[in-house]
Order: structure tokens, then sequence, then C-alpha cells
């Protein structure tokens, strides 16, 4: 293993893990749950969750990570022996797998309206005609599974190349150019006539409409938005040099998270409030009602109108390629450290299994819709499994196995840099209380509020 490729230097690896967290949960699950849930109540909560559960699990799973060097399946292998680390381990490579054949699903959605942005189907036929695009779109057969396969190529395509030429390359120019986007497009939504309701909303807590569901869908939003309990972190760690403060990458990529989400949430609600459309209207927010209000604005600005049609689309399908980078690389990390196979072939092998698991979510708002798991079609069944029970389950073991199992002078070494980080030596208790204590808690009690409720 003495050829293992390492990120090269701090940039690098805060824009990777950044690459990896924003992704489709700042664009298009933040502003809607902020919509369903008192916007900026929603907004603080969420907040208190990162600093409290979110930085530290990133930095347990930092810490395996980066103190094994490997890949996720041998890294849980080494601190938990036999049967129960294998299938632990295996646990945290299938994660990002499932995820991946359905998040896939929504880049090709994402590349589909990028292209309809581009030649104006949004901008210049009336907002009535432009409402059902979406869902005349998924139901078709054809093109729904062709973009989700293109979209899941360019994935692997980019992992082929390696860690920095592939991934390292990719975060460091798409990341910037990503909030330079989702910029452009906030101050085009906060310029429109009537966006001032929406920017009251971001900015002023109404902690009147917060209820316990308001503080589950937080903590989850915490759990997806940063990639936790999915292998991410170890693997994307485990190419962290000793010399890094994992402290700094895992704040600076939580910043960054919330930064672009909250960004995200002033390009997408004052626009929603400009049109008159309530914001609580759940995941068909930015598929649904944006074309809807692109189209809307068309009349009196068509061309700010196509050019904000464009950017956003792009923005989306950009975020969604930088996470799903880090949601193939667990699996290509494993096959070729565990199982040998070369980095070609196993993004070979990737492709070919999640394109055809994906090809089922995608199938089912079509020809497959008959099918239901647990009263949803195999898409929402795909997604509700992921969140709820496969990513839940890694964040608790990665705690626990942090907290509980790991020896503490590992835990030490690896949180101060063997000793040398003086500001870490003094918050290393408060982490040691946290991820002990704290977070297994607090996702016990996320479990059990989403059962009972
Ligand atoms: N953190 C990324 C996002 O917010 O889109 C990637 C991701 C997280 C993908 C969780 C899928 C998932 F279930």
């Amino acid at each position: 293993m003495a050829s293992r490729e390492k990120f090269g230097g701090r940039a690098a690896v805060i824009l990777a893990l950044a690459g990896s967290a924003i992704g489709l949960g700042n664009i298009w699950r933040f502003p809607y749950l902020v919509g369903m849930n008192g916007g900026a109540a929603f907004i603080v909560i969420y907040i208190g969750f990162v600093l409290l559960l979110s930085i530290p699990i990133f930095l347990a799973e930092s810490i395996i990570g980066r103190s094994s060097g490997t890949n996720c399946r041998a890294a849980i292998g080494r601190l938990v022996p036999g049967r129960a680390g294998r299938w632990f381990g295996l646990l945290m490579v299938f994660t990002p797998l499932w995820i991946v054949s359905y998040y896939s699903v929504v880049g090709g959605w994402s590349l589909d309206f990028l292209v309809k942005a581009c030649k104006l189907e949004f901008t210049t036929v009336a907002p009535e005609l432009v409402k059902g695009t979406f869902g005349t779109f998924i139901s078709s057969i054809w093109t729904p599974v062709l973009c989700h396969l293109v979209f899941l190529a360019i994935t692997v395509g980019i992992v082929a190349f390696g860690v920095k030429s592939g991934i390292e390359r990719f975060s460091k120019v798409s990341i910037p150019i990503l909030f330079v986007l989702i910029l452009v497009i906030a101050g085009y939504s906060v310029s429109l006539p009537g966006a001032g309701e929406g920017i009251y909303y971001l900015t002023h807590p109404d902690f009147s409409k917060v209820t316990v569901q308001t503080f589950v869908n937080a903590l989850g939003q915490a759990f997806y938005s940063l990639s936790l309990g999915m292998g991410i972190i170890i693997t994307y760690s485990s190419y962290v040099s000793k010399d890094e403060n994992l402290l700094v990458s895992a704040v600076g990529t939580s910043v960054s998270d919330l930064l672009f989400a909250y960004i995200a949430g002033f390009a997408i609600l004052p626009a929603v409030f400009a049109a008159g459309i309530a914001p609580g209207t759940g995941p068909g927010l930015v598929f649904d009602t944006l074309p809807y209000i692109f189209s809307s604005m068309a009349g009196q600005m068509p061309v700010a109108s196509a050019i904000a049609a464009i950017l956003f689309f792009a923005a989306i399908l950009v975020a969604a390629l930088t996470s799903s980078v880090s949601l193939i690389e667990v699996g290509v990390a494993y096959l070729t450290e565990s199982k040998g196979l070369s980095r070609a072939a196993a993004c070979l092998v990737l492709f070919f299994a999640c394109g055809l698991v994906g090809a089922l979510s995608s199938l089912s708002f079509g020809p497959l819709s008959g099918i239901r798991i647990f009263g949803g079609g195999l898409f929402d069944f795909a997604d509700s499994f992921a969140s709820n029970v496969l990513l839940v389950m890694g964040g608790l073991l990665c705690v626990v196995l942090v907290g509980w199992v790991m020896p503490l002078r590992t835990l030490f070494a690896e949180f101060t840099n063997r000793g040398t980080l003086g500001k870490n030596i003094r918050l290393f208790p408060i982490f040691y209380f946290l991820i002990r204590y704290v977070a297994p808690i607090g996702i016990l009690a996320l479990v059990a509020a989403s059962i009972l409720l």
C-alpha cells in the first residue's frame, strides 16, 4: 500500500469534503425543509444540531479513516475483528452505493432540465404548460433512464482518474464555480418584485411553528447534508495526511455546507414567494415549481429568466456530481484495495451495478409504478431506507466505535496530531464527551422520534 494517494494539502481536503457535502441535499432538500418547518426557526435548530452532533460525528469518521489509512470495509474490520467487523464494514460500503443508484436518477433529472433550460423550453412556453413538465418527464421510460446512465457515466469517469487527478482536481474547479453560480442566482432571486417576504422568512425565526417534527427533520438533514454515516468521510479521510488538523477540516466543511445551503435558500425561497407559491411544497419545489417561476418571470424579463434557469440547473448538476463522485469512491476504494481490481475495472463494475438498480428507481415513476413497498414506489423506498435506516445505523456504528471501542490513545493522537495541536488538546474532553454520550443518545432519540411520530 506504499503508493496510496493523498490529497494535496488543507484546501484540497476541505474542497473535496465540501464537494461531497454540498449536493442535492443543499439545493433540493434544505429549501423545502425550511419552507415546511417555519423558516429561520428551522435554520437555528439545524445549526445547533450541526455544532452538537454533526461536527463530532464527522470527526469520528475522519478519525476512523485517517488512523486506518485504508478503505472503509478494512478500516472497520480493524476495529471490530471477526465476522461482525466484516458485516459492519460491508454495510458502510453498501450504503453509498445504494444511495448513488437513486441519487444519480435525480442527477439525471437535473441534466435533462439543464438541456431543457438551454433550449429555452421553460422561458418561451406559458407557465400553465410548463407546470406539467416534470410529471410528464419522470413518468416517461427512456429519457430519465438514459439521463441517469449518462450522469453515472460522468461520475465514474471522474473517479476513474484517481484521487488527485480526478476527485481533487474536479472539486477544486467545481466548488468555487458552484458558490459563484448560487450567489448569482440568489442575487437574481432577491431582486425580484415581491421577494421581500421570502427574505423576511429566511431571516426572522418564528418559533411558534416549531414542533417535534421540526427537530426530527433538522437532525435528519444535519446527517444527510454532511454525508454522515455512509463511509464517505472515512474513505476521504484515509487520503488525508497525518499533518492535517482534522478539526479544521471538519469545521471548514460544515461551515461551507451550511453557508451554501443558506445561500441556496435565498436563491429559491424569495423567488417562490415572488411567484405567490406556498413555500412548503415539498420535494417538487425545485423541479416542479422553479420552471414555473422561470416561465412566469419570462414575460417581464425574458433574457434574465433564461439565464437564471440555465445557471440554476447547471448548479444542481455540478453539486450532484461532486457528491456522487464521493459516493462511488467508497466502493472503488474497497474493490481496488480489498478485492484487487484495477481502478478502471472497479469503476466499470459499479457503473453497471448502480446503473441497473438506479434504472429500477427511475422506472418506478412510470411503468413500474405499480410496485409498492411500505406504501411507496421503489424510488421512495430506496430514499427512505437510506435516510431513515442505513445512514442512522452507519452513524451510530461510527460513534460507538470511536467513543467506546477505539483505544483512547489513538483517538487522542488523531484529534491532536500526537499532542502537537495546542488548542485541540483543550477541546479534546469536550469532543470525547460529545462522541461518547451526546451523539449516540442524539441518534437514538432521532430513531425513537421518527418511529413514534
Ligand atoms: N451530502 C450530499 C447531499 O447533501 O446531497 C450527498 C448525499 C447525502 C447524498 C446523503 C445522498 C444522501 F443520502
